[in-house]
């Protein structure tokens, strides 16, 4: 690896939710001498995720955190910053943004002088609605509090990247993600898991009129491959990380029918939001090129692998 030796020095925050902790425990594997530090104050994730986690664990809210006194000035190689309030439900528009944003700030007035790499997650939120392929270079259009948020993130992350070239900011767009660790969001985890949840019970699965909805759904080990590789990316940028297709829901209860052995049809409901997102698709040509990105997990590999991480315990 060109920039990261072997056994780096990691902090990963919001590890202890779903995409950090698969993230994290990833890293473990990968750099088996690295050193690994998890910042989370357990808002919304939860212990059990770290199943086997080796590492550090600094339990503290980043909005307030005074990084300097906890860290000294230890060097660090690498940070991935996730720890983000995820419950885009929630309308308090002063917590969302001063949470999201200062906890970013503050990491970046940490990392400014040392030019520490930092690779945080952005969002697909921060398109708005779609008709085509999300490109990184259009415009912000956030139709909630959440996704404004994660704008003024990719805001600041740009003018501090232009102001120190030598200084290496990776933003990265998640797409709707889904997949292992993240049962503990309750209502924010992902449609694949809720419509799983709800045919394992027996129940037909609930969507929206009339299922033609679209979304790029993503596996979660697509999402941290490509955050690993912004380890090695040699400048700073914003990117789409999806799975580069969108999928109906229709499509979506098909395949997990097939794969959970039911042929329950879905139920119909109506959709009470009225800003909804009805598609959502990633254009990868960016991460493509600049990181090497290749998802390896088109909707049907990724649900299979899912199905069988979710109910193992009666496969054995
Ligand atoms: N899951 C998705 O589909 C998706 C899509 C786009 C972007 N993202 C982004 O990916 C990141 C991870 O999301 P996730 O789905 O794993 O959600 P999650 O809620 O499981 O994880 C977020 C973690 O951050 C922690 N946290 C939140 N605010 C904190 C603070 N101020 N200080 C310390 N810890 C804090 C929470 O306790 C939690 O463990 C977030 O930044 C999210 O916005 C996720």
């Amino acid at each position: 690896m060109s920039s990261i030796d072997s056994s780096p020095n990691l902090i990963i925050t919001g590890g202890a939710g779903f995409i950090g902790s698969n993230l994290t425990l990833a890293l473990q594997e990968k750099f088996p001498g690295a050193r690994l530090t998890v910042i989370d104050d357990f808002r919304s994730g939860d212990f059990k995720n770290l199943a086997g986690y080796r590492g550090d664990f600094v339990a503290q809210n980043l909005a307030t955190l005074d990084w300097h006194k906890q860290f000294g000035n230890e060097q660090i190689d690498a940070i991935f910053h996730l720890a983000s309030i995820t419950d885009t439900t929630l309308h308090d528009q002063f917590v969302q943004v001063h949470d999201n944003v200062e906890s970013f700030r503050r990491i970046l007035n940490f990392a400014r002088s040392t030019r520490t790499r930092i690779i945080y997650a952005s969002s697909a939120s921060t398109y708005g609605p779609a008709t085509e392929a999300s490109v990184e270079s259009n415009g912000a259009a956030p139709a909630n509090i959440y996704a404004f948020s994660k704008v003024i993130m990719d805001n600041i992350a740009i003018s501090a990247a232009a102001e120190l070239p030598d200084w290496i900011i990776i933003g990265l767009r998640y797409f709707n993600v889904y997949g292992p660790r993240e049962a503990h969001k309750g209502i924010p985890a992902s449609m694949v898991y809720h419509l799983a949840t709800q045919i394992k019970a027996g129940q037909r699965p609930r969507i929206f009129k009339h299922g033609e909805q679209k979304r790029d759904f993503v596996y979660v080990k697509d999402i941290v491959e490509g955050s690993i590789l912004a380890l090695e990316a040699k400048e700073s940028g914003i990117y789409n990380l999806g799975c580069g297709q969108a999928r109906s829901f229709n499509e979506l209860v098909d395949i997990l029918n097939k794969c959970l052995g039911t042929k329950l049809p879905p139920d119909y409901i109506d959709n009470p939001h009225a800003h909804y997102q009805n598609f959502t698709e990633a254009d990868l040509d960016k991460v493509r090129s600049a990181l090497g990105y290749q998802p390896q997990f088109p909707l049907e590999d990724g649900v299979r692998d899912y199905m069988k991480w979710l109910y193992r315990e009666e496969k054995s």
